[in-house]
This record gives structure tokens, C-alpha cells and sequence, in this order.
């Protein structure tokens, strides 16, 4: 039976039923999606965030949409489902996950047949894509244990788990994995400012599979590892750079730095659907900047003078010297360059 965690992503009874994280720990409460819009709407909310996640997700909003398009227009359906291609690319920016479910999809639209309907075959491609994306998850989960010794305390940031990534989870998969194999006594985890995806996801989805997690606020990192021999930081991504270079969670670069000044190794774990090949490095990654009041305000509580000024980016590129590992379902580089990934991307 699948744990509510790997409940976050499901297509049911022709719907997509999203759990809605923005509502965690203390409440599990359940969003449906017939539409398009709706699932625009939930990944750009936040009811669904993570990059494996949100992709899958944009997957099935691809069924929606073509169901929509074909009722309307059943000669012009592909003509009609372009614009809603473009609305579900742009819904987040920074995670490649989503264009690189859309591309997939757009593949199987170029190759459908226009007469018919077109919602069986895209729902197996949708499905097939989030199969992939737990199975990946789970082979890199593995590869990224192995890297772990006996007796280690790991430290992680945002949720890379299976809420994030429809699925098993990255970085909180490797987590599992060498939790299974006894070889961790203790998982730290950065409540993650903004949003709180540390305190309210990954505690509540580490406790839920009984592994032990001590919160820490982010700002506690550098003197845990003062005080405290840390074996990994082990993060996942929302996208790779060709160089890898690393877009991840706002918070991730000034670990990675903090990491490599106290000698602790910097794990990245993610499926290669995260590595953007067409991009040269970090630079070129749109770093999402969202609303204020995300900042301002927690719920409905504010807590700043209404007057102040923001700057409220939510992701942030790690550069890739800064990585000791990088983890995928086809193996582990070390120290990723330019030529390591090139050779993992072709193997
Ligand atoms: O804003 P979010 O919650 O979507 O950000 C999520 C992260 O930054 C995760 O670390 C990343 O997507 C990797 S999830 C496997």
C-alpha cells in the first residue's frame, strides 16, 4: 500500500487528485483536477511543488487539456492544445522537470493521429513518465546509499522527497536507503524559509517511514557542523547546468558553502530528467522570484511593517565545484564537470 507521501500525485476515475501540501502536517486534505487551468493553478500555488512532481503533474495536465480540446474541436484538437502547452510550460520557471515532461508529451502529439481521440494514448505516455521518474528515484536512491558509511549524521534542505517527486524521493530516497541499511544515526533537516518544506514536509515525511529528523532553522547550519561531525549534505535539484551546476532550493548555495569550509561532502541526488543539457551553466537558469507577502507574512500572520522593501528569490545555483557527488539513477560522478555528465548523459 502506498504511504501518503507517494499519494501526492495519483490519476483516478479520469481526474488527477493532487494532495495538497500546502496544507501539511496537520492537515490531509485532497484537490481534484478536471481542467487545464487547475492544474496550472495548483503547481504555481504550491499545491503540488517539487521538480520531479510538478512535471509528472504537467504531464497529466496534458490529458486534461487534450480531453478539453478534443470535445471542443475534434478535427483541430492539436492545434487548439499548442496554446495550453505554452500556459503549463511557464506555470514555475526554474525547474526543468517541467519543460522536459512537456517536450515529451509534445512528442507524442506530433506522432498521435489527429482524427480520434487522443486521451488514452497520451494518459499511457503521462503514466509512463511517472513510472519512470519513481523508478529512477528508486535506482539512485541506491547508488547514493552506497556512498554512505557507518555511522553517519546527514543534514538536508527543502523536501526531496516522495511528495516532491510523485514518488519514492531523491535526496530523501539516498536518506531511506542508508537508513535501511543502518548506516545513518542521524538526519538533520533545515526548516527551509520561506515555504517551510523542511519543517512541515520532510520532518513529517521522514517520521512517517520512523526515521528519526532533528529540525534545525536555516540559519543553524554553520554551527551544527562547528559542533557536529556532519558525513553529507545531501540536497536534491530543480535543474542541472551541462557544467553541473546546480539550481535548488533558496538556501542549498550558502550550505554548499558552509560544507565545503567545514570539510563535510555535498551530495546532489536527481534523476537525469533534472540535467539540462542545452544550457551552458548556472547562468542561464531563471531563478523564480515570488510574491512578498511569502516573506512578509506566514499565513494569514504578518510579521513584517508593511512598508518593507523584499527580495524573495526561491531558488539558487550552487556552482559545481562545490559538489562532491552527483547521484543519478545511471550512476554517481564525482566532482561533476562538463565531460562527466556528457559521458552519464550518453551512457
Ligand atoms: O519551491 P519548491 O518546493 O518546488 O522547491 C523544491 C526544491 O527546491 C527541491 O529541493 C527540488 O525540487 C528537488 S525535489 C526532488
Amino acid at each position: 500500500m502506498a504511504s501518503l507521501a507517494e499519494r501526492a500525485v495519483v490519476w483516478q476515475d479520469d481526474k488527477l487528485i493532487l494532495l495538497d501540501q500546502r496544507k501539511l502536517p496537520h492537515q490531509i486534505q485532497f484537490i481534484e483536477c478536471t481542467s487545464v487551468q487547475q492544474v496550472i493553478a495548483a503547481i504555481r500555488h504550491m499545491v503540488v511543488r517539487g521538480a520531479p512532481a510538478i512535471g509528472v503533474t504537467a504531464a497529466y495536465g496534458v490529458v486534461l487539456a487534450a480531453r478539453t480540446c478534443f470535445t471542443r474541436a475534434p478535427d483541430g484538437w492539436k492545434a487548439c492544445i499548442q496554446a495550453h502547452l505554452q500556459a503549463l510550460r511557464h506555470a514555475r520557471p526554474t525547474a526543468v522537470n517541467l519543460s522536459w515532461a512537456i517536450s515529451r508529451m509534445r512528442e507524442v502529439i506530433t506522432t498521435t493521429n489527429e482524427n480520434g481521440d487522443p486521451e488514452a494514448v497520451l494518459l499511457s505516455a503521462a503514466r509512463a513518465i511517472h513510472r519512470t521518474e519513481v523508478r529512477a528515484n528508486k535506482a539512485l536512491g541506491e547508488h547514493g546509499a552506497e556512498l554512505i558509511s557507518n555511522n553517519s549524521i546527514v543534514l538536508t534542505h527543502c523536501n526531496a522527497g516522495a511528495l516532491a517527486t510523485a514518488g519514492h524521493g531523491t535526496a530523501l530516497g539516498v536518506i531511506r536507503s542508508a537508513y535501511r541499511q543502518n548506516k545513518i544515526t542521524g538526519v538533520y533537516a533545515n526548516e527551509t524559509r520561506p515555504w517551510f518544506q523542511g519543517s512541515r514536509l520532510t520532518a513529517w515525511e521522514l517520521l512517517q517511514d520512523n526515521v528519526p529528523v532533528t529540525l534545525i532553522c536555516d540559519s543553524a547550519a554553520a554551527s551544527l557542523m562547528r559542533r557536529q561531525k556532519l558525513a553529507w549534505v545531501i540536497v536534491g535539484a530543480d535543474r542541472i547546468a551541462s557544467n553541473g551546476d546546480v539550481a535548488n532550493k533558496i538556501g542549498t548555495y550558502s550550505l554548499a558553502v558552509m560544507a565545503h569550509q567545514h570539510n563535510v561532502n555535498f551530495m546532489v541526488a536527481a534523476a537525469t530528467s533534472s540535467i539540462d543539457m542545452e544550457i551552458e551553466n548556472g547562468d542561464e537558469i531563471e531563478i523564480e522570484e515570488r510574491p512578498h507577502n511569502e516573506i512578509t507574512h506566514y499565513q494569514q500572520h504578518s510579521f513584517a511593517p508593511e512598508d518593507a522593501r523584499v527580495w524573495n528569490p526561491v531558488f539558487d545555483v550552487t556552482p559545481a565545484p562545490l559538489v562532491t557527488a552527483l547521484v543519478t539513477e545511471k550512476g554517481v560522478i564525482g566532482k561533476p564537470t562538463r565531460s562527466r555528465i556528457k559521458a552519464l548523459m550518453r551512457s
